[in-house]
């Protein structure tokens, strides 16, 4: 699919296995979001620009490979967003955060916005937008639209799984934004869940129902 990464990586996939069932505990399931956020980072990250520096080793001096440009931004959409966020800060420590609440109306499935606090200078940053679940994409679109009115123009997407309806609409408002998922699921049901899915990624992660 157009603009779309499913980052198939057998740990990842296994990961994901072990997250979907429902036996799985609170304990369990936030350690493996933990778990698969660090190598979900590592594949968003994948295609970062390098530059070198001059360094001296104790042997000799070279020019070495190191990150370009200014530190990125993880942000994330609260409140599931929040569980994809260690990880990646466990591979990328430097990186600054940005955190955008937005909550779904259960009843119109719009997203209602409560929170938004992000480093100043978007226009000059990568930003890694993380929500474990692009259900119906009102969220992470609503999302997309603030960071890019807030001047963000270089903007990555990275979900543990996508509805196929979900990247649709996503794909239509935001075709410059590309999407990185480790699944890309069945179906939408009626109440906006994704099928099968996980079931509901914050009451999962935070043991709330
Ligand atoms: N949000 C979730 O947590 N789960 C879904 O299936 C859809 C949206």
């Amino acid at each position: 699919m157009d603009g779309v990464t499913v980052i198939d990586h057998p740990l990842v996939q296994h990961k994901l296995t072990l997250m979907r069932k429902k036996e799985t505990s609170t304990a369990s399931f936030r350690r493996l979001l933990r778990e698969i956020s660090t190598l979900l980072c590592y594949e968003v990250t994948r295609e970062l620009d390098l530059t070198t520096m001059r360094i001296e080793t104790p042997m000799e001096e070279m020019d070495a490979p190191i990150l370009e440009g200014k530190k990125l931004v993880f942000a994330s959409i609260l409140r599931a967003g929040n569980g994809l966020l260690e990880g990646m800060l466990d591979l990328v420590p430097a990186a600054r955060v940005a955190h955008i609440g937005l909550y779904r109306d259960h009843e119109t499935l719009q997203p209602v916005e409560y929170y938004f606090k992000a480093p100043e200078d978007l226009e000059n940053r990568l930003i890694i937008v993380v929500d474990p679940m692009l259900a119906t994409a009102n969220s992470a679109s609503a999302a997309m639209t603030k960071l890019k009115e807030r001047g963000a123009r270089n903007i990555r997407f990275l979900c543990l799984l996508a509805a196929p309806e979900g990247i649709e609409r996503f794909r239509s408002a935001h075709p410059d934004i590309p999407i990185f998922t480790a699944s890309i699921d069945a179906r939408l049901n009626e109440r906006g869940y994704i099928v099968p899915g996980l079931g509901d990624a914050g009451d999962r992660m935070y043991g709330t129902k």
